[in-house]
């Protein structure tokens, strides 16, 4: 993590008057929050009567052997809530989307629009024999077919499994086996800063030994020559175009705590877990938190730079701004494509008034200079938002001053994969901010951070951040693996869900998140296990072994360090190392080739055995001091990679 969160806690920067926000002042903050914790089931049944219900739900929560259950008995359906609802007045005709593509044209679709499309589109699934509950995989750039997809599932009840496009076709296979996915949804390439990447392509020689998978769909946006399969590939608009696709599509009662989505995250252990979000809680909360967190109104512009790839698209680009009738931005490009005011340039052709990004996205343009922002008029602005890593203050301070003039509150917004929508975060009306901190919890969740014996940290000492009580949008299970579920985020503390990350609590009750504890590099805001890039290094011939560690990026965050041991006789050469980074992209996706491969004889390991990577991480850090090395089996090496550092 960058930057020292302890400078900035004296800086405090009060709530401008916003009398019209949905939480408006401290004092309604605290007396919500108080409510919600008195009587949680009150609250959430509350806030989920916003919602429509074809059938209303019978309890709110049961704790089923710690699995948690939410709104059973309850009947809705997503689409029809993101969409349906809005069509009876006056917002039919409102933009619900509006695509940026990378080269600068546009798309925009009314809710009428995207409902129509939702609709056929959910056909053409139907038709091909999806039916509720089957998982459908999504490996598509952001392009408007990736939200109509989604859609769609989740109007006839299958269950989407999106994978990011940047990860490899070896990444993909591995979640269409997982998820059991029947049916994907790809493209024939992927534009990005103006050049065609193929796709389709790409990942043929792993969709035929994909043993569940009975279609495929391709969009065409590059127009790339692609080869499609009998039987198995058809084309997007060729399907959508067919007589007998109606334009209408009746919205499959779900049940609440039937399946919505998978989306895979990295772990400490093993492969990607299949997070499983259900219908109702997390309909529900993805609705609350966008209102309360991005004070959405029906007048404003919202754009969230994310890919729907991460859970963050998911929740604050597709669902909570639809949830909420709301305006939201999709854009395909980059930041700094064809020019590092990119986005300063979309903020005022769209005049944005909400803006939601993250750090590494902040440091990367601050470092561009300020011209770049000067040129464009950024007036529109209300409300900044920040997401995916901990944010440091002078970064915050530089968002605050030079893109929000001041004018405008940051949002830095805490949450995870598993937790469905945000935590803990600032409410932009009430509360007062500080530089590098989330603040405060939103209503109805109980963090607290606890030492390793589980009793509750003092102020200021740091530890682990946990949630006491269950919320509406928390992951259900581990997709086929509820033992992992329970093991992972209820295994440590019993009863009490563990985060991964650390944190500490100031006087004020604020949280300062101090990064992940476990084995998961955040790189750029991107979620990847160690256990992953060690097992592809080891995965080439040359390798005998590997560790993997991160250190601190001014850009990125955490970048990603490798220690590799060769098997005897591979000569050392920055020709392997370049291939092996080659390799990583490979297996993984280009997110997770390490940014630094270092050459180790040996690796220090403890008398068991053991890898200590510790003392590597010190190494990676730079660190004069890389701690206690009296237990290893091979204390000689340690001095040898500290001079080796790169
Ligand atoms: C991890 C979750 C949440 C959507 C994007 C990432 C880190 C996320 C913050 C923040 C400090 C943050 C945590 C968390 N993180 N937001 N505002 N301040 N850290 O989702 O891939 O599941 O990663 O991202 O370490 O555990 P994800």
């Amino acid at each position: 993590m960058s930057g020292d969160p302890a400078l900035s806690e004296d800086i405090v920067i009060a709530p401008k008057p916003c009398s019209d926000a949905h939480i408006s002042s401290m004092q309604q903050y605290e007396d919500v929050y108080k409510q919600s914790i008195e009587d949680p089931e009150r609250f959430w049944a509350e806030k989920a009567e916003a919602l429509h219900w074809f059938k209303r739900w019978d309890n709110v929560l049961r704790d089923d052997n710690g699995f948690f259950k939410w709104f059973e008995g309850g009947q809705l359906n997503m689409s029809y809530n993101c969409l349906d609802r809005h069509l009876a007045g006056w917002r039919k005709n409102k933009a619900a989307i509006i695509w940026e593509s990378d080269d600068g044209s546009t798309k925009t679709y009314t809710y009428q629009e995207l409902h129509r499309e939702v609709c056929r589109f959910a056909n053409v699934l139907k038709k091909k024999g999806v039916r509720k509950g089957d998982r459908i995989c999504v490996y598509l750039p952001m392009i408007p077919e990736l939200a109509i997809t989604l859609l769609a599932c989740s109007r006839i009840g299958a269950v989407h499994s999106v994978v990011f496009a940047g990860f490899s076709p070896a990444s993909l296979k591995d979640r269409i086996d997982d998820s059991g996915s029947v049916l994907l949804v790809t493209a024939d390439g992927n534009i990005r800063k103006g050049k065609d990447l193929p796709m389709k392509n790409l990942i043929d020689p792993v969709l035929t030994k994909c043993k569940t998978l009975k279609h495929v769909l391709v969009v065409k946006r590059a127009g790339n020559k692609v080869t499609m399969k009998k039987n198995r590939d058809s084309w997007w608009h060729e399907e959508m175009s067919a007589a007998d696709i109606s334009n209408y599509c009746d919205p499959e009662p779900m049940h609440a705590e039937d399946s919505l989505f998978i989306l895979y995250t990295s772990g400490t252990t093993g492969k990607p877990k299949g997070v499983l979000h259900t219908n109702g809680g997390y309909s529900v909360y993805a609705y609350w938190t966008t209102r309360w967190v991005f004070d959405i109104k029906d007048e404003d512009t919202y754009w969230c730079t994310a890919d729907i790839g991460w859970i963050t698209g998911h929740t604050y680009i597709l669902y909570g701004p639809l949830l909420n009738g709301a305006t939201s931005i999709m854009f395909e490009g980059v930041p700094t494509y064809p020019d590092p005011g990119r986005f300063w340039e979309i903020v005022e052709k769209y005049k944005v008034t909400v803006f939601y990004t993250a750090p590494t996205v902040v440091r990367a343009l601050m470092k561009e200079g300020d011209d770049w922002i000067n040129r464009h008029d950024l007036s529109s602005l209300r409300l900044l938002g920040s997401v995916g890593e901990p944010i440091n203050p002078e970064a915050w301070l530089w968002y605050y001053n030079v893109i929000g003039k001041k004018r405008c509150p940051v949002v830095d917004t805490w949450w995870q994969t598993e937790t469905g929508g945000i935590l803990i975060s600032p409410l932009p009306g009430a509360t007062p901010l500080k530089p590098g901190s989330a603040t405060r919890p939103l209503p109805g969740i109980v963090p607290a951070v606890f030492r390793e014996d589980g009793t509750e940290a003092g102020i200021d000492e740091s530890g682990y951040l946990v949630i006491k009580q269950p919320w509406p949008a928390m992951l259900r299970t581990v997709w086929g693996n509820p033992e992992r579920y329970k093991e992972t985020y209820f295994g440590k503390y019993p009863g009490i869900y563990l985060t991964g990350d650390g944190a500490k609590k100031d006087k004020d009750g604020y949280f300062w998140l101090l990064g992940r504890i476990d084995d998961v590099i955040n790189v750029s805001g991107h979620r990847i296990g160690t256990a992953e890039i060690e097992g592809a290094l080891v995965g080439n011939k040359a390798v005998a072994e590997s560790a993997v560690v991160p250190y601190p990026h001014k850009i990125k965050g955490q970048a990603i360090y490798a220690f590799v041991t060769l098997k005897s006789g591979i000569k050392k050469s920055d020709k392997l190392k370049a291939e092996l980074r080659d390799h990583v992209a490979d297996v993984l996706g280009h997110i997770a080739k390490p940014d630094k491969i270092q050459f180790a004889d040996a690796l220090p390991k403890t008398r068991s055995g053991k890898i200590m990577r510790r003392i590597l991480k010190a190494i990676a850090e730079g660190l004069d001091d890389v701690g206690n090395t009296t237990t290893l089996a091979n204390p000689e090496i340690v001095d040898q990679l500290s001079r080796g550092r790169l």
